[in-house]
This record gives structure tokens, sequence and C-alpha cells, in this order.
């Protein structure tokens, strides 16, 4: 009753001062933007920050004085402030005591979960489940508006081919094709079919471009390609997301030719707006514009301010540039009223899509905020996923699946019982006290039998003699030790780059030490990122890429360990074996000088240029058989399409999903070509000794790319067609695209 009445006081109010009935959502917009003071004006182009979660410099000293300016109308959206309360509380500072009662947005880095955690972004790519992962961002949409919210900053769709850099833990791994199609699913997910239902959020397309490039994986650092590459590798998944209708895009922290994304016209108005005709907002990342003083591109703020309006970014997160010098510099002649009113509209717009002008409370109910947040069907999905994300890397003698009876278990290492790493960086509002740890998941797996005992063996980062001597102990009188190591939350995420991707010297020595007691060891890999594990890969027999994978991590492992869910995760990044290799992806093109047996070739002297684990690579429990691939006909021509099928067979002994992979080769071309390229997949789920036929079509869209002269289609001539189990199991045919 009560949201009802502050509901009725706004649209009053609102509809006092314009009339707004029978209009089209323009006309209101335009309606609206008519009684708008400059000052007003860019005050909806600014967004701030609440107090919980910063992620940035700020001075806390501030936040009162921010609440005035939301009172004065002079903040259009802010980020951080959660909870139906708190949501409530800034909403009627806008709704209710502004001079038009413009309401706000809030927005939050929802990337895996609100409060349920779902697996990091990146292992959940590792599924290539595209409906899991529509649900795990819907899941994520339903809890984060259930507290308020209605924009979540995600997906990220930053393709990257660089471990060290901490962010890859966001994204959905290097390959475009891949990443475009999760980028679609993740904005079904937050988006759902109508923007102004009550659980349904706004979605980010982030960040606007080529940040997966920055020099030497050093987050915020430089960026420095080729328009082709900018356009072959990293735009693909944002124009996907635009197909999809996200509603938002984030510019990215760095430079694309020597110009701040959120200052470049080529990106901003050229690509996003005028070739792909996105009609939505554009927000900076936190400071962007600001930023752009520090980088030495605009001398002081107003310029900065002035730069990323005119290059069509719209709304300023927390530099206060565009509310502090907006208005005067439209006064000093520097900026055009009219460049400003199209951002306001854009966001007006939204606001109006979002159903904040109907009901400005909609996304404000403590009642729904307490019966969906962590509701027992989002833990289940989390679970779901989270079994679906992990790759299993090797598995000598089939010491996975573990038996349920097996008398002693020690379960050894520094993530074994760690509750809060689980969550990974971008919790979300995730609580470490939600999550089940793998010793707990190990615990409520087996049976009463079996004694499980656990010892941490080493720190993170430090290892003691004592400790490791008891990890030693317990091991030598286990059957089976089931070994945690990787790396915690925050060594992956933003700002937290690495020069050395390998296990932390302290945690090698305890896989060393307990490889050395002789009891067989499965380790779990926890990670943000691909680890280059070359060592525990020579030695030690059975291997899961366990990543993080939040609240439910501990039961999801559990069910993998003991054989309740037989994983069939792939890769969605090449794992190196050392840090050297990188950059290391599978669809790298061809060289000149190939890898044979001399001298002069494109090559290490001091490692393989192979990968540890391939792109697209998993294991199963059970064994898939491929039959030869059928080919509908050996050559078409620019306007058909052929066919390339394969049966595959589950010829072991247990149910299992299969993740099968189409890959192409353009045999020459007028530029360079990859040597393959991903272009379809599917995954299936087959019974011991059943069969199933995959069938994928490929048309002349399949095998366009950028050409010499950068227009994308098709050159005749000769194609490879790959199809297997992954980027490097694949048996081989050829065919032609011929001119008629
Ligand atoms: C900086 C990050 O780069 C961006 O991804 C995030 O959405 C913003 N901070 C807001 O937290």
């Amino acid at each position: 009753m009560r949201h009802f009445l502050i509901a009725c006081a706004a649209s009053i109010a609102f509809s006092a001062s314009i009339q707004v009935k029978a209009l089209t959502t323009d006309e209101k917009v335009d309606a609206l933007l008519a009684k708008m003071t400059l000052e007003e004006k860019a005050g909806q182009l600014n967004q701030y920050s609440g107090y919980e979660i910063i992620t940035g410099d700020i001075d806390v000293s501030k936040i009162s004085h921010r609440n005035l300016l939301v009172k004065k109308g002079l903040v259009g959206s802010v980020l951080n402030v959660l909870g139906t309360k708190d949501v409530e509380k800034a909403q009627r500072y806008a709704v209710e005591e502004t001079r038009l009662g413009i309401p706000l947005m809030f927005a939050f880095d929802v990337i895996h979960g609100y409060r349920t955690i779902f697996p990091i972004p990146l292992a959940e790519s590792a599924s290539w489940d595209l409906e899991a992962m529509e649900r795990s961002a819907r899941i994520a949409a339903i809890e984060a508006s259930a507290a308020g919210q209605n924009w979540t900053f995600a997906p990220m769709v930053d393709i990257s081919h660089d471990p060290r850099w901490g962010r890859v833990m966001e994204g959905a791994g290097e390959d475009p094709y891949l990443g475009s199609q999760i980028a679609k699913a993740r904005v079904r997910g937050f988006q759902g079919n109508d923007l102004s239902l009550p659980d349904t959020i706004a979605a980010t397309a982030k960040h606007f471009a080529a940040y997966g490039e920055v020099i030497a994986g050093r987050d915020y650092n430089n960026v420095d390609i080729s328009r082709r590459k900018l356009w072959e590798t990293h735009l693909p998944p944002f124009k996907a997301a635009l197909d999809e209708g996200v509603r938002s895009f984030m510019n990215a922290f760095n430079e694309f030719e020597g110009v701040p994304s959120s200052a470049n016209t080529y990106l901003v108005t050229d690509i996003l707006r005028d070739q792909w005709g996105y009609s939505g907002v554009v927000v900076s990342d936190w400071d962007s514009f600001g930023a752009m003083v520090t980088s030495g591109v605009a001398v002081d703020d107003a310029e900065a301010a002035e730069m990323s309006l005119e290059a069509g970014s719209d709304i300023d997160m927390e530099s206060d540039v565009f509310v502090n010098f907006l208005p005067q510099l439209v006064r000093d002649g520097r900026v055009d009223e009219a460049k400003i009113d199209e951002a306001v509209r854009r966001i007006l717009q939204m606001k109006f899509e979002l159903g904040l002008f109907d009901d400005p409370y909609r996304y404000i109910d403590s009642e729904r905020e307490k019966a969906l947040i962590l509701a027992p069907e989002h833990r289940e999905a989390a679970r779901d996923m989270a079994r679906k994300s992990v790759v299993l890397l090797k598995n000598d003698d089939q010491l996975l699946p573990l038996d349920k009876n097996i008398k002693d278990i020690a379960v050894i290492g520094p993530l074994a019982d760690n509750q809060f790493h689980m969550n990974g960086f971008w919790r979300g509002k995730g609580e470490a006290e939600d999550v089940v740890t793998l010793l707990d998941g190990i615990k409520a797996k087996v049976s009463s039998n079996t004694r499980v005992r656990y010892a941490e063996g080493s720190g993170l980062e430090s290892v003691d003699k004592k400790q490791l001597r008891k990890a030693v102990k317990l091991a030598k009188k286990s059957d089976v030790v089931i070994l945690a190591v990787g790396e915690d939350a925050d060594k992956t995420g933003e700002s937290a780059s690495r020069t050395n991707i390998e296990l932390y010297p302290a945690q090698q020595e305890l896989v060393k030490a307990i490889h050395e007691t002789g009891t067989p060891v499965v380790m779990v890999l926890m990670n943000g990122r691909p680890l280059a594990i070359e060592w525990s890969s020579e030695n030690i027999p059975s291997i899961l890429n366990g990543w993080l994978l939040g609240s439910e991590a501990g039961n999801a492992l559990a069910d993998v360990l003991f054989g309740d869910y037989n994983p069939s995760g792939k890769l969605t990044m090449t794992v190196p074996r050392n840090t050297g290799q990188i950059p290391i992806f599978y669809n790298t093109k061809r060289v000149s000088r190939p890898l044979d047996n001399t001298r002069y070739t494109s090559k290490y002297i001091d490692s393989p240029i192979e990968p540890l684990y391939p792109f697209g690579y998993g294991l199963s429990y059970t064994e898939f058989s491929y039959s030869s691939i059928t080919l509908s006909t050996e050559s078409i021509s620019f306007d058909e399409v052929l066919t390339a099928s394969v049966t595959v067979t589950n010829s072991g002994e247990r149910f299992g999903e299969e993740v099968v992979q189409l890959y192409i080769q353009d045999m020459v071309g007028s530029v360079v070509r990859p040597v393959k390229e991903l272009k379809g997949f599917e995954k299936i789920a087959l019974k011991p000794g059943q069969s199933e036929k995959v069938t994928f079509t490929i048309g002349v869209d399949d095998l366009a790319f950028y050409t010499r002269d950068m227009s994308f289609k098709a050159e005749s001539g000769e194609f490879k067609l790959f199809v297997g189990s992954s980027s490097e199991d694949l048996q081989a045919l050829s065919f032609k695209l011929t001119a008629k």
C-alpha cells in the first residue's frame, strides 16, 4: 500500500508538470526534455557510486553531498546502492524531492550471481551449455531485481588471449564465435523478453572495445592493435550482444589507435551508432572520462567532458566531469546542447523501458527480496551450473570417479575448506557463509564408513614445515588424496594481473611433497584463469580444472569426484605450459615458417610451442567415438550450403555429454588466414551404447572474413572442415567454394 501511494504521488507529480497520457514514449521523452534545465540534463548524464562496494578511489566524506545532488536532480543513475531499503531511500529523493521527479536507475556489477553465486563466467563458458548460462544470468537478474537493481554491468564480452590479465575470469575465453553465442545467452538471461517486468534487468556489453588486448596482460594498460584485429577478434561478441537487444554498452579503459575508448569517435559513433545502428546508452567505465586528463589526452576535466560527449558516450560514471562542466561548455559555445539532448533522450528512453516512469518503485519489494534471495531452486541451479563447468584435464588409469566407500580420504590444500574464495572476484552480494566447501561437499557425499580427514598443508602463498609435515603424514595413511590448490578469489578480476601463472611456490612445494608419499592424488585446481601446471600435468594422475565455482562449489565438485556427474566441460581458453608462451590461442594464423625439424622455424628453443591443454579440450568418464564425416557435397557456390554429419557413439560405460565441435580453415585468402576457426558446436547427451548423428550446415556466411580491403565476404577456393572433440582432436575433409 505504501509503495502504491508513493508511486501515485510520483506519477501525479510527474503528470502534473506535463501531459503524458496517450503519447508515444518518444513524445513523452521530448516533453520531459523540454522541461529540463541545462543543469538537470547534465544531471541525467551523471552517475555516482553508493557506499557499499567501491571499485575505485572515492572520498567517503562526499557521500552526503552526493545525496544532496540526487535531491537537486543532478544525478541520473547510481551504482552500488543495494537492497530495497537503501534503493527506496535514494529513489524517494529523486522522485519526491526533485523538481521533475525523474526516477534513478540502479546499477550493479551482477557478474555471476547476486547473492546465490554461480561459477565465475570463464568457468561457466567451459560448460558450452548456452541454456544453463542463460539460466544463470536469469537467476542473477531475479535476485538482483528483488534487491532493487534494474541494470547490471554484465556481460563482459571481451575476448582475451592473455591469462596474465586477471579479468579473463569475467569473460568467455578466447574465441569470438563461442564468445558471441555466450554473450547472447547472457543478455537473454538478464533481460528476458520484457525489460519492464520487475524481475528483468538491463544488461551491458562491456568493455567497448578491445580491453582484452592490454599490453603484457597488465590491467588498465594501453592497447595497440590493428583495425583488422579489432574487427576479427574483438567486435563480434559486441555485435552479437547488440543483435540480442543488449540495452547498454560500457566504454573500455584502454585507448584504441591512441584515443581512449570513451572519447573514441570511431568506436562509439562510427561503428556502434552509425554502422550498427545502436540507439541505446553508452556508459563510461569508472572515471574513464576524467582519466583522460591523467593519460594526457585532455588538458583538463572540461576538455575530457567535451571529448567524451562529442564521441557519443552518454553517462559519466564517477568522474563528475559532465555534471560539473557540460552546462558551462554549452554557454561557452564549446558543446552543442543538442548533443546533450541526444544523450538525455537515450537515458530517459531506457528509464521508460524499465518501467520506471509507470512505477519508480517497481523493483522495490521487500517481500520478493526475502523470498527470492538465495532461494533453494537458485542454489540447485548454481550446483548444476558448477558441475557443468568442471573440466577433467587428466585421468590416468581411471582413478576418477572415486568410490564412495573408500576407507580413508585425505582432503588437503589451502583452498579445500575455504568458503570465501569459492565466490571468486565480482562476487556481488555473495557471502562466504553461504558457500559449501570442497571438504563439506565430500563429507556429505561419501558413505558413512568413509573417514574424511583434512589438513591445510600450506597457505596460499606461504608454507611452514609443520603444516606440510602434518599433511604428508595424513596423505601417507590415506587411500587417496584430494588436493585443492590454485589461486584465491582476489588473484583474478579487476587489477589482478600476474607475470607468472604457475602455482605459487608454496603450493608447488605442497603438491610435490604429497606426490612423493605415493598415495594416489586427485588434484582439484581452483582458478580464475588458465594456470600453467606443467609439472602437475606430468606427475599427478588425475586433475580437475575446478575454477572458483561459487555457493555450491563443494557439492558440485563432489558430484564430479564421485561420479554422480560425469564431467563434460571443455576449455574455452588454451592452457599454456609456461607464462612465456602467452599469448597463446588455437585460432592463430598460418606462419611462413611452420614447425618442422629444421632450425629456422617458428618455435621456441626452450619450450614446445604446443599448449599444455588446447582450446576445446576436456575428458569424460566415458568414451566417445566419432564416425567419419559425411559431406553432402564437395563443392558449393555462394548461394548454396553444405552439411557435414558425424555420428557420435558413447562407447564407454557411463552416461555422458560431449561437445561436438566444427572448425573451418580457408586454405588460401587475400590475407593470412587462421589455421582453424570454430564455426559451430553441439552438446549432446548419450547413454552407454547410444549414438547420435550431429549435422552442421555451412554456408557462405560461415566462410566470410575481412578481406584485404576489409570488406566482409567469402572468397572462392578450397576449405578444410574439421569435426571432433577438441581443437586438436579432429578429423578433416576438404570442400570448395566456387564462383558458380
Ligand atoms: C570498473 C570495471 O572495469 C567495470 O567492469 C565495472 O563495471 C565498473 N568498475 C563498476 O564497478
